[in-house]
């Protein structure tokens, strides 16, 4: 099997590499990555000189370089991990959202069918169907949750969604499409609320909270993710979605607190600050249909991986101090200026 995947030096998509590559060694792994801020080579060090493991500097968008690519390597599968991933970015400037999160897609299923494809994977997210009320915890996002985005991040993914689904009917396009929950683990980029709360633990810097830290989200471990993507694209029904979480919801507030608590530093460095917009409340996964075709469950608790997931922080120092060392200093001083804590 040949497999592209787009956006492998991201979090998730490097940590799909990773298991991909250990869990089916006969497969040949093709990264497409355009590299951007969230982007990291580093990451993939591990992984470069494989012989079954070839990287590629491309942008999703660009028709011509994708085009090339799918004919030198006539891939079987394509996983789209590549997107614009982090909603305050969104909430800034939303147009390279839409140029990557949409447009990219498209030129990605158009060269699936041009070239022919066994599977097109579409890693989506929870967000698009928007929040839950945090009175109504008997409530959970199923496979048939209406769509109701709130930030232009969850409707340029809601976007790509339709267009997917869109692309299976009308063109036949063997395409399926996953909707998981937060995810955390190793190289999540320090800008996401857990690694950047270890970040500012570590550095004894406000731990800025949004609002009053009461949102809650349904958090599960990185690899546990991989796994359910690899059910999916090899067991999964062609036009299906396949909602994936591990039903572990968690408050902001008590997130920060616990990581506070494991690495022995005061909750006097919480700062609550200005509220996102348009905060979305509560997520919540019905894995119900992934469990019940495809026999997936989450393996790792939370307890056990926010343990890991710290212990990576505390052992990889060099590969996020390096990030937060450079372009990352004037997202964070913009970001969080405004907000009340800019005490990087
Ligand atoms: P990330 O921001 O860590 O990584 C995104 C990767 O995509 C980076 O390597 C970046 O360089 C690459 N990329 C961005 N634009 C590109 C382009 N135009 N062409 C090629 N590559 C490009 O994101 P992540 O957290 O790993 O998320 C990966 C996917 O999973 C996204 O589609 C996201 O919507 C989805 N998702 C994320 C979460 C989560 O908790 N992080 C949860 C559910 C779904
Ligand atoms: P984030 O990691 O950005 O993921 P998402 O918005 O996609 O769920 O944020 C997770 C939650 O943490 C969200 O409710 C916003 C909140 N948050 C903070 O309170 N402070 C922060 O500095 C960040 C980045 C997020």
């Amino acid at each position: 099997m040949n497999i592209i995947v787009t956006g492998g030096a991201g979090f998730i998509g490097s940590n799909f590499i990773f298991h991909m590559l250990e869990a089916h060694p006969d497969y040949r792994i093709i990264c497409l990555d355009k590299l951007t801020y969230a982007g990291n080579l580093s990451t993939l060090k591990s992984v470069m000189d494989k012989p079954n493991f070839r990287f590629v500097k491309l942008d999703i968008c660009d028709r011509a370089g994708v085009y090339k690519l799918f004919e030198e390597e006539k891939p079987d599968i394509v996983v789209n991990f590549a997107a614009e991933s982090h909603v305050d970015r969104s909430i800034e400037d939303p147009s390279v959202f839409l140029q990557t999160n949409i447009i990219g897609t498209s030129v990605l299923m158009d060269a699936c069918r041009k070239y022919g494809i066994k599977r097109y994977h579409q890693v989506s997210t929870d967000e698009v169907y928007g929040d839950l009320p945090l009175d109504r915890p008997d409530l959970f996002f199923t496979e048939e949750t209406p769509i109701h985005t709130s930030s232009p991040y969850s409707s340029s993914k809601a976007g790509a969604d339709l267009l997917v689904m869109a692309y299976h009917r009308t063109f036949g396009l063997p395409a399926t499409i996953s909707r998981c929950s937060n995810n955390y683990g190793p190289y999540h980029f320090p800008e996401k609320l857990i690694p950047l709360m270890i970040a500012n633990c570590l550095n004894d810097k406000p731990l800025p909270v949004y609002g009053e830290g009461l949102n809650v989200r349904d958090w599960l471990y990185v690899e546990d993710h991989c796994k359910a993507i690899d059910l999916v694209i090899h067991k999964g029904r062609v036009g299906e979605i396949y909602n994936i979480g591990g039903h572990n919801e968690m408050k902001n507030i008590d997130i920060v607190k616990l990581i506070c608590k494991e690495l022995g530093k005061p909750e006097s460095l919480i700062t609550h600050v200005k509220d996102r917009l348009g905060h979305d409340m509560r997520y919540a996964i019905d894995p119900t249909k992934i469990h019940n075709e495809l026999g997936w469950l989450p393996e790792t608790k939370f307890a056990d991986g926010i343990k890991k997931t710290i212990k990576w922080y505390l052992d990889n120092r060099g590969w996020w101090e390096e990030i937060i060392s450079g372009e990352y200093q004037n997202y964070y001083k913009k970001m969080y200026a405004d907000r009340g804590s800019s005490d990087i």
